[in-house]
């Protein structure tokens, strides 16, 4: 029979989900109980995400199991209760029918964020996922005219009817307020119009979210990061040091709500020339890729500076859509699958 402490020593070989540090050194492991042939491993996690805890039930269990196959093993995996968030509010569950929220973030506007957010809904939506796509920007919505959407969410009496274009079901602020009359919110109203974006929208039953952040880290990131539990966070950047720097504190931001880094991707990283064919690397490209390795999150992809990219924001049909094959296209579809396969395995 194996002693306490090799079970301890054991379960330090298991990784708490999303990170390389393991539970034992993560301080989750309260107990282990061995009581002739079984084996009770007592988990308190510090998050309020039951799918972290189903995984780490599963990890513990094969892993012990694997080590110990005459025992039998349980873990007994508690989540903590809900603490109240920074600012004294109680995170709230919004989105339940929803399976991953994932947040399009990044500290600089015009990087392309919105082209991204877009991009990547389509090319989900194509590989047969139900997805949302949540214009947050309340500064500057752009999603409806990304998508060429010209009319108005109806209401069915009790909620609004999100927009689905291209296979993805969609709501903006921009539907909401005169896109002549800017918006200047502070604060509370920011927090409420998010929210309403959420909980007064039948979205239905969905795979994936996207929320197309205003950038920076303000009253949106805040609000969105107390309201729902993020399933991720995607950072877009183009390769210049000035917007680099400013992903990077986007970075930490997400860090310290807990919310997991799925990657980083560059945009405008280079330039492919219709007439010689080519490659121009018309910032510093490779900054992206350095910078990750340090900060120790994932390069996700790399997306080439390209009018057709612009041309499709434009005219409200994504490159995705449009030109399935083209080396653009298949960029943001490469960037897509990364992500799905990094959701479903966390
Ligand atoms: N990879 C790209 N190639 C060419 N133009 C791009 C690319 N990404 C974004 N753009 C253009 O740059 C502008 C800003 O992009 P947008 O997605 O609105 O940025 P953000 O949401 O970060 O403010 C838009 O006109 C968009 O069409
Ligand atoms: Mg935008």
């Amino acid at each position: 029979m194996p002693s306490k402490q090799e079970i301890v020593d054991q379960l330090k070989e298991v990784s708490y989900p999303g990170f390389t540090r393991d539970i034992v050194s993560f301080g989750v492991v309260s107990d282990v109980v061995i009581d002739g042939n079984n084996i009770a491993v007592i988990i308190n996690l510090k998050s309020q995400d039951p799918k972290i805890a189903e995984q780490v039930k599963k990890d513990v269990e094969a892993h012990l199991k694997d080590k110990n196959n005459d025992m039998t093993i349980e873990a007994k995996v508690s989540l903590q209760q809900a603490a109240p968030a920074a600012g004294g509010v109680q995170q709230m569950s919004l989105l339940k029918d929803v399976k991953y929220k994932v947040a399009v973030a990044s500290g600089k506007g015009g990087v392309g964020k919105s082209t991204v957010a877009v991009n990547l809904a389509v090319a989900m939506a194509k590989q047969g996922l139900k997805v949302g796509l949540l214009d947050a920007d309340i500064y500057g919505p752009s999603i409806p005219l990304m998508l060429g959407v010209t009319e108005q969410p109806k209401f069915d009496g009790e909620k609004l009817i999100p927009i689905e274009k291209f296979g993805v079901k969609l709501m903006s602020l921009g539907f909401l307020v005169d896109s002549n009359d800017p918006v200047i919110w502070r604060g509370a109203l920011v927090t409420r119009a998010l929210q309403q974006l959420m909980t007064d929208v039948k979205w239905g039953d969905l795979d994936v979210m996207l929320f197309d952040m205003p950038p920076g880290t303000g009253d949106a990131q805040l609000t969105l990061s107390q309201s729902v539990a993020l399933d991720g966070a995607i950072i877009v950047s183009t390769p210049q040091d000035v917007a680099l720097a400013d992903a990077v504190k986007g970075v930490q931001m997400f860090r310290k709500v807990n919310v997991p880094i799925l990657g980083v991707i560059e945009n405008m990283s280079y330039f492919v020339c219709a007439h010689c064919g080519g490659r121009h690397e018309i910032f510093d490209h490779g900054g992206v890729e350095r910078e990750c390795k340090r900060i120790g999150a994932d390069l996700l992809g790399e997306i080439p500076l390209d009018a057709e990219i612009r041309i499709g924001g434009d005219k409200g049909i994504p490159v995705v859509s449009d030109s399935e094959n083209k080396p653009q296209a298949i960029a943001f579809q490469e960037v897509a699958k990364k992500v799905s396969e990094k959701l479903n395995n966390n």
